[in-house]
């Protein structure tokens, strides 16, 4: 099968030197890349800014922005049979960036954020019969936002993960995660590594592929 695979931060300019962007390390979308690519997929790799180790096999398209990621999915979602967002996309950016360093001398800083574009969404009428994997990053009510992103964004599956854990989640090497299919079907998984995870879900994908 052909994967497409997103992950880590992006980030939004504020002026040259700054940006805002989110605690996301790429953990788990490398390991999503990994993990279909050991199990013989193609797979490339949309990623933003990370210092993890780039994956053997694997084609890596980089990005910085949520614009910018969005028009390399957009550029590659009808190549591929499976889409994975492990991406963590900012949702706001600074709505006016400034061409020059900012100076501290003008005292106060108000930013005016503006939202970026939903990247799952806008894929939607490009979904056809391909699977959708989403990834909801959570601090309260974990099944419940997971399960509105799921029927929001038209996915097959959503991996909802409590990312107010320290133990996992955000730049952990581990992640205790709960998969929620379209189907209504939940799994509970319990703590394990990022790359056990991702073999989870590329088997659960190829599940679906071959059901
Ligand atoms: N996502 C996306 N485009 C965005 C934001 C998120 O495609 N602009 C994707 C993420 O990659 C993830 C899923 O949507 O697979 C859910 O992301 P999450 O940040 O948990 O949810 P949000 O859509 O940002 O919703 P909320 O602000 O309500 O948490």
């Amino acid at each position: 099968m052909k994967f497409l695979v997103t992950a880590g931060p992006t980030r939004e300019p504020i002026d040259p030197v700054r940006f805002i962007s989110n605690r996301s390390s790429g953990k788990m979308g490398y390991a999503v890349a990994r993990a279909a690519s050991q199990r013989g997929h193609e797979v490339v790799l949309v990623s933003g800014p990370v210092s993890v180790q780039p994956v053997a096999g694997v084609t890596v398209v980089h990005v910085e922005t949520a614009e910018e990621m969005c028009a390399a999915v957009r550029a590659r979602v009808e190549w591929c049979d499976a889409l994975v967002m492990a991406a963590a996309v900012a949702d706001w950016r600074p709505a006016r960036v400034s061409g020059q360093k900012m100076k501290k001398d003008r005292g106060s800083l108000d930013l005016s954020l503006e939202p970026t574009p939903d990247i799952l969404r806008s894929m939607a009428t490009l979904k056809g019969a391909r699977i959708f994997v989403g990834f909801a990053a959570e601090t309260e009510t974990v099944v419940e936002e997971a399960t509105r992103k799921l029927r929001e964004k038209n996915l097959d599956l959503i991996v909802a993960n409590d990312v107010s854990r320290r133990d996992s989640g955000f730049d952990s090497e581990n992640n205790e995660v709960i998969l929620l299919a379209r189907d209504g079907s939940r799994s509970d998984l319990p703590l394990m590594s990022k790359i056990d995870v991702a073999l989870r879900i590329v088997s659960w994908i190829e599940s679906r592929r071959t059901s």
